[in-house]
């Protein structure tokens, strides 16, 4: 039987397709699941990502003119062509901008690289939390970083695609995502102090123990740029100020000053600031002891966090987390930025299948469409696939 095409290999046919020329390599990038550690990363606080086997590819060519060419397998009727001396926050609309926003961000950085034309496969679904709009970013970042020759560190290339996602594109992210899909490693979450910058991958392999990781996509449409996003990043900043710091992080004993909020809104925003990230640390540890009972009563705990205090689920992620904990789930949980998109739960692997059928027959009862259930397991980061 024929070897199936690699989606790389496929792409740089398309290229040559579209281009009359074969591109000078393909790079990806994962989408990613956060463990734990929701809301956190702004806050300069700990998460404990995983990169996802769901990828953006994109290939890429130099040009001769100072222009950027950009067309996507997903969006076919809407190649875009700019000036890179034009690019300017704003002037872009859709798919494009998390593209051109990583070129940009370069010659920002005063690295002016050259015209390149590239077509995009954006293989992270988006809407469902799980960082479409970083892998292509990070996908980008490795192509350009690549052409341009540069070998930089993954904290500093993580930052160049936030960089195109807050100021390029207006999303105040922090930088949880890009970090993921940049730095992941095969079998292990990473660790990593938003405030420090310093990052550990942590083994995770539930396979081992009998266990899954499964992620059930509720199919409601988050969208970061909308409001709730920059209002909860706005609330944790007016409680640190008020507690006369730069972060909540950086406020010395944040779980015993909470008193000192007078507002109970911002009391809560920090009361989960604060258990979030005990629960970070609560997770790595008992990851290492094996201990994955505590790593699904930390999940549970998170979630509960994030619906009451930090107020970002909504009733379908709600719906999801009880159905599966009924299904017997260890621990389950929103993951992102919450609003809708996707639940990470740990289920015992005989379970996974009856969980899921459970789910869908209560969201039938309700009147939903069932979420979208798969196993995920932590993947490389970002990286080229081919160079020529
Ligand atoms: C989104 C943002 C991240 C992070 C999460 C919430 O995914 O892009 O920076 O803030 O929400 O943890």
């Amino acid at each position: 039987m024929a070897r199936q095409r690699s989606p790389a290999e496929g792409l740089a046919d398309e290229f040559e397709k579209r281009y009359g020329r074969r591109p000078e390599g393909v790079w990806s990038a994962p989408g990613r699941v956060n463990l734990v550690g929701e809301h956190t990363d702004y806050n300069l606080g700990y998460v404990l990502p995983f990169a996802i086997a769901d990828r953006a590819y994109v290939a890429v060519g130099r040009r001769a003119e100072r222009r950027l060419g950009m067309s996507s397998l997903q969006y076919p009727g809407e190649p875009v062509e700019v000036d890179l001396d034009d690019l300017r926050p704003g002037s872009l609309r859709g798919w494009s901008r998390y593209v051109a926003g990583v070129v940009w961000a370069y010659h920002r950085r005063g690295m002016a690289g050259p015209g390149v034309d590239l077509i995009l496969d954006g293989r992270v679904p988006a809407g469902a939390g799980l960082s479409s709009s970083a892998s292509i970013e990070c996908a980008v970042e490795a192509a350009y970083g690549d052409l341009l020759g540069r070998t930089a560190e993954p904290v500093w290339r993580a930052q160049l695609a936030q960089k195109a996602e807050n100021d390029f594109v207006g999303v105040p992210c922090g930088l949880l995502d890009q970090m993921a899909s940049v730095g992941g490693v095969e079998g292990h979450a990473l660790f990593f102090d938003t405030l420090g910058l310093a990052v550990r991958p942590v083994p995770l392999d539930p396979e081992r123990s009998g266990l899954a990781l499964i992620v059930a996509d509720t199919g409601v449409a988050h969208a970061l740029a909308d409001g709730g996003y920059a209002a909860r990043r706005a609330d944790c900043e007016a409680a640190a100020s008020l507690l006369g710091a730069a972060s909540l992080r950086q406020v010395p004993d944040l779980a015993g000053q909470l008193d000192r909020l007078e507002d109970p809104v911002l009391a809560r925003r920090a009361r989960h600031v604060a258990s979030e990230n005990q629960r970070v640390l609560d997770v790595v540890d008992s990851l290492a002891a094996g201990d994955w009972t505590r790593v699904g009563q930390a999940m549970y705990a998170s979630h509960a966090s994030l619906r009451d205090d930090y107020e970002v689920s909504c009733p379908e992620l709600d719906l999801t987390v009880e159905c599966l904990r009924a299904a017997g789930a260890l621990g389950a949980r929103l993951t992102g930025g919450g609003f809708g998109g996707s639940v990470v739960a740990l289920v015992a692997a005989e379970r996974v299948d009856s969980a899921t059928a459970a789910l869908g027959e209560s969201f039938t009862r309700a009147g939903l469409a069932p979420p979208r259930v798969r196993a995920v397991r932590a993947g490389p980061g970002a990286r080229a696939e081919q160079k020529r």
